[in-house]
């Protein structure tokens, strides 16, 4: 893409840090909803992602889950990401999915903003925090090191404009741009099979611009689309660069990861799927003699 077809794009935002240290949380509070409450047992399943407008600028977040069994997952978030939200709970301070997080995040090249939350809590302890993230090479811009650490709760709402501040200012550094006036490409962020509407999946456009009626292939899958979904729950006809939208209309499930790509007709598209297919099937088929 020539430098004059770009224009500027939201930041994508991954929300990081070990389990329960509030992720979700922090993310209601942000949009001002209660995902935390309807999800029972208060464990996040999928990479849900939203967009908030905060003073004429869009940030996009996608929150992952602190389990360990999500560690794949969380490493396909941090390579959308432009920039990760670690989450530390003042209270309980770094642990195992911290420091992973904070490896996925320096793996993919992507700058860290620290949230050192529930700092409500009596027995919070931000510099025991401040200290901690030191021992990885994040240094408090305090400290005269240069990682931005706010400190929030996501139970009163204090520090989340510092923090929502933060992640603009770290934006505005990235000069983030995009084409959006070619087909889209993009990745599958999360999939599933829906009763009533058959393989659903959320993609998140790197660039281009998305529309109803487009042929894609996702991996070894393909199709058209049939319908798109906002984060709210609207019907879009369409989603440019950095937009998460529900996509319907795959043939088969894709999955989390797969890239997404337009192309111009259905029979390329179903070709380069079958291919993918076939490749995946002699390689189970190997993997089983050998
Ligand atoms: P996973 O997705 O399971 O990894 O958890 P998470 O990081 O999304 O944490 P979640 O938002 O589910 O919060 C875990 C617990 O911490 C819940 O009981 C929250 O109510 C509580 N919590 C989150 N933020 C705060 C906060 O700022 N202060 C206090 N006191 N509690 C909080
Ligand atoms: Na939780
Ligand atoms: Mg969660």
């Amino acid at each position: 893409d020539s430098p004059e077809s770009l224009t500027e794009r939201p930041p994508v935002v991954t929300v990081m840090g070990h389990v329960d240290h509030g992720k979700t949380s922090l993310l209601d509070r942000i949009r001002a909803t209660r995902v935390t409450q309807s999800e029972a047992g208060g464990i996040t399943q999928h990479i849900g992602a939203s967009v908030i407008e905060w003073h004429d600028r869009k940030v996009v977040f996608l929150d992952t889950p602190g389990h360990e069994a999500f560690t794949s997952m969380r490493a396909r978030g941090a390579q959308v990401t432009d920039v990760a939200v670690l989450v530390v709970a003042a209270n309980d301070g770094v642990m195992p999915q911290t420091v992973e997080a904070i490896n996925h995040a320096k793996a993919a090249n992507v700058p860290i903003v620290v949230a050192i939350n529930k700092i409500d809590l009596p027995d919070a302890n931000p510099d025991k925090v401040r200290t901690e993230l030191s021992n990885y090479g994040l240094i408090a811009e305090e400290w005269g090191g240069d990682t931005i650490m706010v400190p929030v709760s996501a139970r009163t709402g204090e520090g989340i404009d510092q923090l929502l501040e933060a992640l603009i200012l770290q934006a505005d550094i990235l000069e983030l741009k995009a084409n959006s006036h070619r087909p889209a490409q993009g990745t599958i962020i999360e999939a599933k099979l829906d009763k009533g509407r058959g393989p659903v999946a959320t993609v998140l456009v790197a660039k281009g611009l998305l529309k109803v009626g487009d042929v894609f292939v996702a991996g070894s899958v393909y199709g058209r689309v049939r319908a798109l979904i906002n984060d709210r729950g609207q019907r879009v006809k369409s989603a440019g660069p950095s937009m998460p939208v529900e996509v319907l209309g795959f043939n088969q499930l894709p999955e989390a990861g797969d890239d997404f790509v337009i192309l111009a007709d259905e029979k390329q598209a179903k070709s380069i799927a079958d291919a993918r297919q076939e490749r995946l099937k002699r390689q189970s088929e190997s993997a089983g003699r050998g």
